[in-house]
């Protein structure tokens, strides 16, 4: 129950790891207010496991801006950013289109910003906060057909630390989670012979499941780990070390 009067907004929270993470929040007794661009899996979701659904594109600065403001009259607060939005467009670099680059950076690193940049000062005010983004080991170690997406994951860690930097007197920490593969319909669309190769890569021979993420990010919003800030944790079966 650590959690109750704590107003906290999770992107990309309709599905996969942002739903589990929304849930894991809820159970906490945090009021959860989901943003996504999907208003199919956003209602349901928020019926699912009882949060609030707001129908936001977290790429546009505007509408940003507009639904936090919109959360700010209603609430007064937000306390948790829960960056979890994200999208791949895959292909070898010489393959890949300028708007596959564009949209993979826009939608995973430039939303950081965005929400950042718009939900900061309301944690300033309360002297509290926890902002969790959700990066990826494919960040730190790169992966054939994905610059796009590595170059936004990597983007996201390097704007953790510097925020982290920026609030860190003020009560609170910017952290950054990067998984490994976790089951979700992101890693659905593999072929069978790809998650096959990258399940010989994982010392634990499988691949994660989005609770695994979720129980990360209840300890970093937690009292317990105030004092760490700035990190980037991996979550994958020890497929980095
Ligand atoms: N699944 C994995 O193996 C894995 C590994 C490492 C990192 N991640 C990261 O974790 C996060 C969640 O991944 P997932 O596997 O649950 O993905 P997913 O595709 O299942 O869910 C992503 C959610 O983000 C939403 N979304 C997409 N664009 C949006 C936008 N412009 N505005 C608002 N919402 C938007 C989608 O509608 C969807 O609900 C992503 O940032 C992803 O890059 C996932």
């Amino acid at each position: 129950m650590e959690l109750k009067g704590k107003i906290s907004i999770v992107t990309g929270g309709a599905r996969g790891i942002g739903r589990a993470i929304a849930a894991s929040l809820v159970k906490q007794m945090s009021e959860v207010i989901i943003w996504d661009i999907c208003d199919e899996d956003g209602i349901r979701t928020a019926e699912e496991i009882g949060c609030k659904f707001m129908k936001v594109d977290v790429s546009s600065f505007l509408d940003v801006k507009k639904n936090t403001k919109d959360v700010l009259e209603e609430h007064g607060k937000i306390d948790i950013l829960i960056n979890n939005a994200g999208i791949t467009r895959d292909n070898l670099l010489l393959r890949m289109k300028e708007e596959e680059f564009d949209a993979v950076l826009k939608v995973n690193l430039k939303s950081v910003f965005n929400t950042t940049h718009t939900v900061l000062p309301s944690m300033i005010k309360n002297r509290w906060g926890r902002i969790v983004n959700l990066s990826s080991i494919i960040g730190v170690i790169g992966n054939k057909g994905q610059a796009n997406y590595a170059a936004s994951k990597a983007g996201i860690i390097g704007f953790a630390k510097s925020v982290a930097r920026e609030v860190a007197t003020r009560g609170i920490t910017v952290n950054s989670i990067a998984p490994g593969f976790i089951e979700t319909e992101m890693t659905k669309k593999l072929p069978d012979t790809v998650k096959e190769v990258y399940i010989k890569t994982i010392p634990m021979g499988r691949f994660g499941t989005p609770d695994d993420i979720a129980n990360l990010v209840l300890f970093l919003v937690s009292e317990s780990a105030s004092y760490i800030t700035g990190q980037v944790i991996n979550i994958d079966g020890g497929m980095v070390m």
